[in-house]
């Protein structure tokens, strides 16, 4: 058996876990410091380090006494080490070294984007590699070809707004709080449409061809902000809402499909905060069974957001191929960082 801590610390949300042989869950911490950033519509690096620094060994020792182990029963500590904002991750990367250096347990460091697609570890088998893994949150919209742990290759990325900054920030100028995504999916579904109505949004990318394979959200937020202002007497929030999922969405399935066929992987693994989102599920699901593929995306909500349990079941992997890293190991800001030790 072997018990594997995961910190997380990456952005604003601080969280520990501890899983069993890289799937029991015998305990998750999360700290969402969503309430200090809300004022900022954003998060504000120098808030989420100190908030970090203040919370992460109070959940430490919650989560220690709850899967009812000590520090000597660790096998490894898995830590995210990019990408994320540095002065947040130092203080995951910190908490590491200490109980690395005092129980001399290995360091195991994950990248962050990795574990929101292995995060499926916890609720069922791995597929067989390769995977196509569609990754949409905060920071990220992106396709990658994740050919086995540790080994991924973008295959497609966004040429300006995330997904989630889409949600963000079409959803401030809507005047719904922060962050956005999951008030606008409430508006969105409270939206009745009308028979024979159109989509006041135009088509994303429509000029790419099959073989280009971009996201681009900023497009989209523009037609929403022009629209807003041509109807600003009495705002369609629901409506707004409705459409901008609707072709938000779309260009998610019509780039799977391009990835698909450009390489002929068949199996889909969706992961982000996004996920969280009903009507992204279904339209999913949807296009799985148009073009027959196999898709997985965490079934709990709290595996879509930071947690320290993707960590942790990544950890695991890396440690079993014995990927580990010495005291000294760096933290990126960047996607594509290299460890050099
Ligand atoms: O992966 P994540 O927790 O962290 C970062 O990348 O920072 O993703 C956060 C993003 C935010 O932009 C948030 O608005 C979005 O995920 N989000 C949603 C929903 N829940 C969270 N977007 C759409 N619908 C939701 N229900």
């Amino acid at each position: 058996m072997a018990y594997g801590l995961g910190i997380e610390s990456s952005c604003d949300e601080t969280s520990v876990a501890i899983v069993r042989d890289g799937k029991d869950l015998l305990s998750l911490k999360v700290y969402s410091q969503i309430d200090s950033h809300s004022p900022y519509r954003g998060v504000v690096p120098e808030i989420a380090s100190r908030a970090h620094l203040e919370k992460i060994n109070s959940l430490l020792a919650v989560s220690m006494e709850e899967a009812g182990i000590n520090y000597s029963d660790l096998d490894y500590v898995a830590v995210t080490s990019y990408p994320g904002l540095v002065g947040s991750l130092m203080i995951g990367a910190q908490l590491a070294r200490c109980i690395s250096l005092v129980y001399g347990i290995p360091i195991v460091a994950v990248n962050h984007l990795e574990a929101h697609l292995a995060v499926i570890g916890l609720e069922r088998e791995f597929p067989a590699f390769p995977w196509l893994g569609v990754l949409l949150s905060g920071g990220n919209s992106s396709i990658y070809m994740y050919k086995g742990f540790g080994d991924l290759e973008i295959l497609a990325d966004t040429q300006d707004d995330s997904l989630g900054e889409a949600f963000d920030k079409v959803s401030a100028v809507l005047n719904l709080p922060y962050p956005g995504g999951p008030y606008l999916e409430a508006k969105a579904k409270a939206y009745q449409m009308k028979k024979g109505e159109g989509n006041p949004f135009p088509k994303l990318l429509k000029e790419d061809g099959e073989e280009k394979i971009r996201f681009s959200y900023s497009g989209l937020k523009t037609a929403v902000l022009y629209y807003l202002r041509a109807n600003s007497e009495t705002p369609p929030v629901e409506k707004i809402s409705y459409f901008f999922q609707k072709t938000a969405f779309e260009l998610v399935t019509r780039n799977i499909r391009k990835a698909i066929t450009k390489t002929g992987i068949r199996t889909v693994v969706a992961a982000g905060g996004v996920l969280a989102n009903e009507t992204l599920r279904e339209s999913l699901e949807t296009e799985k069974q148009r073009s027959k593929f196999n898709l997985f995306y965490p079934q709990k909500k709290i595996y879509c957001t930071d947690n320290g349990a993707m960590v942790a079941c990544l950890g695991y992997q890396l440690w079993k191929q014995k990927s580990f890293v010495g005291l000294d190991f760096k933290v990126s800001p960047k996607r594509n960082f290299e460890q050099t030790l």
